[in-house]
């Protein structure tokens, strides 16, 4: 990562006594010190409705550090101090209009007595039915205003609930930043791997000119979870796998995978093209939920040793919940380069790994000539493997030593990790810091989280009120619903099985 054009400023986390600050957040801001990446000058105020004073809070960050960056902490120890010393705390009642006064006087206080101009980025790490509330407390005061110093906001994800909501809640947020201040984090695009596939894609002379319908019979993109919903019942009963993991993530690989290539590599004509991608998603009508889209819950299974629990067992979760803990699905992006190529995308929580990858089917050559050992592994294949053994690997027939012409399929694969003296940085450093830099390429803009939404809306409300559906169970440790095979249409296809062939050994 560069350091580039970055100002003095202030990062004020809403939220920073919980779980993603502690957990993602501060060890990022920690993992940019070191890297001697931040601004000069520079402060972390965490704002939270506990009661403490700096100390504390300083003994909390440091706390958490050595349990999120625990590396980091036992390789830099000595420096942990003098990263503490950035570190401040003011109380905040997010729903408190006064307490945003009290800030404000903080953070005057503050700027003057370390000389930092007042360039602000505040960071929403909060429930979502207080972003409009803190944005609005933060107007209410000037807070907002830049005659002083840029002010920018990091909103988190989930943005919006429904394409509605998601409107309602920009809307609010316009009135009093406007779409340059506002900074959408979606983790998945500040992944490394997630970038890469543009680089794979735009650089390489041999990948671009097959990207296309013409040779690609179909593309799956896999985000495969082994852990369950853990403490997170209470929000995941609101969310669900679809808007979880589908309307953000899941569709900005789809839009970066499916885009086409930007006149210029800047953020405006990026998300131009990407936002094209989502726009041109065929919309699936309510009587079409059934047979495009497969949902799924975890009930117990044996993992190991362990009988994990289903998902009606979580804490949190409703005994007859319906929410879905597994999403397939078959979308066809209605373009020239896509027409009737279907993308299948599936997403789902304690499955055997965790593995989030796009695969590339190829169409196979227009006439077989030569015997296949195996029958299902016809298409040569491209494989854009972004979790774990992050790389690419492509799939072909080569050869079977000896007398015919047998044909096996066979792999070669690129590990990042052989960039071995590249750190491979976490998204979050990554999108803090272009942020602070104030490059918004790799956050989500409104016309894209609109478009998305409009997408999964119609799937969602088909769920809620046709309750001829169906929920299909799967045990906890398995690939989910086998009749999310069913999408393909062809008994011969079935989803590829992840570590099939990408091996990180
Ligand atoms: C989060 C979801 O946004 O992404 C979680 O809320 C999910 O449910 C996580 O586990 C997955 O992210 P990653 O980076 O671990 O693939």
């Amino acid at each position: 990562m560069k350091k580039n054009n970055i100002e003095n400023q202030i990062l004020v986390i809403f939220g920073s006594n919980g779980d993603l600050a502690k957990r993602k957040l501060l060890p990022a801001i920690f993992q940019l010190f070191l890297d001697n990446l931040l601004p000069e000058r520079f402060a972390v105020v965490g704002a939270g409705s506990q009661e403490k004073d700096e100390v504390a809070y300083r003994a909390d960050v440091r706390e958490a550090l050595s349990l999120f960056a625990a590396r980091a902490v036992s390789e830099n120890d000595a420096r942990v101090g003098d990263f503490l010393e950035k570190i401040f705390y003011k109380k905040v009642n997010n729903q408190t209009e006064e307490d945003f006064g009290l800030l404000k006087e903080y953070i005057e206080e503050l700027s003057s007595r370390l000389d930092i101009t007042k360039n602000i980025v505040y960071y929403f790490s909060i429930p979502p039915f207080l972003y409009e509330v803190v944005a609005a407390n933060l107007v209410k005061y000037g807070l907002n205003t830049e005659n002083d110093g840029w002010k920018r906001i990091i909103v988190e994800k989930p943005f919006g609930y429904s394409y509605d909501t998601a409107i309602d809640l920009d809307n609010k947020l316009h009135n009093g930043f406007h779409e340059d201040q506002i900074y959408r984090i979606d983790h998945y695009l500040g992944k490394e791997t997630v970038q890469n596939i543009m680089v794979t894609r735009f650089y390489n002379g041999f990948f671009e000119p097959i990207w296309n319908r013409k040779y690609i019979d179909r593309i799956e993109i896999t985000a495969s979870e082994k852990i369950g919903v853990g403490n997170r019942g209470g929000y995941y009963e609101t969310s669900g796998a679809m808007r979880d993991m589908i309307q953000n993530h899941l569709l900005q690989v789809l839009a970066v995978v499916a885009m086409e290539p930007p006149a210029i590599f800047d953020s405006d004509s990026i998300r131009n093209e990407t936002v094209k991608v989502l726009q041109a998603m065929r919309p699936i009508k309510a009587n079409e939920v059934a047979d495009y889209v497969v949902r799924g819950q975890y009930i117990s299974g044996q993992v190991g040793d362990e009988v994990q629990k289903g998902y009606r067992q979580e804490t949190g979760v409703a005994p007859n919940s319906k929410t879905e803990t597994f999403v397939a699905l078959k979308v066809f992006i209605d373009n020239w380069r896509w027409g009737e190529v279907p993308f299948y995308i599936r997403t789902g929580k304690q499955l055997p790994e965790r593995v989030t990858e796009v695969v590339i089917h190829l169409k196979p050559a227009p006439h077989q000539l030569f015997k296949q050992l195996c029958l299902t592994e016809l298409n040569n294949m491209i494989i854009l493997r972004i979790h774990p053994d992050a790389g690419v690997a492509i799939d072909f027939g080569m050869k079977i030593p000896g007398a015919g012409y047998k044909v096996q399929n066979v792999n070669m694969a690129f590990h990042y990790s052989d960039l071995a003296d590249k750190k491979i940085s976490e998204a979050y450093e990554r999108l803090l810091l272009d942020c602070m830099i104030g490059d918004s390429t790799l956050y989500a803009r409104a016309d894209a989280v609109k478009a998305s939404w409009k997408f999964v809306d119609p799937i969602l409300q088909a769920w809620k009120t046709n309750p001829d559906i169906p929920l299909y169970f799967y045990e906890a440790g398995t690939w989910g619903p086998t009749e999310s095979n069913t999408l393909f249409g062809d008994k011969f296809i079935k989803w590829r099985q992840p570590f099939e062939k990408f091996k990180t050994e």
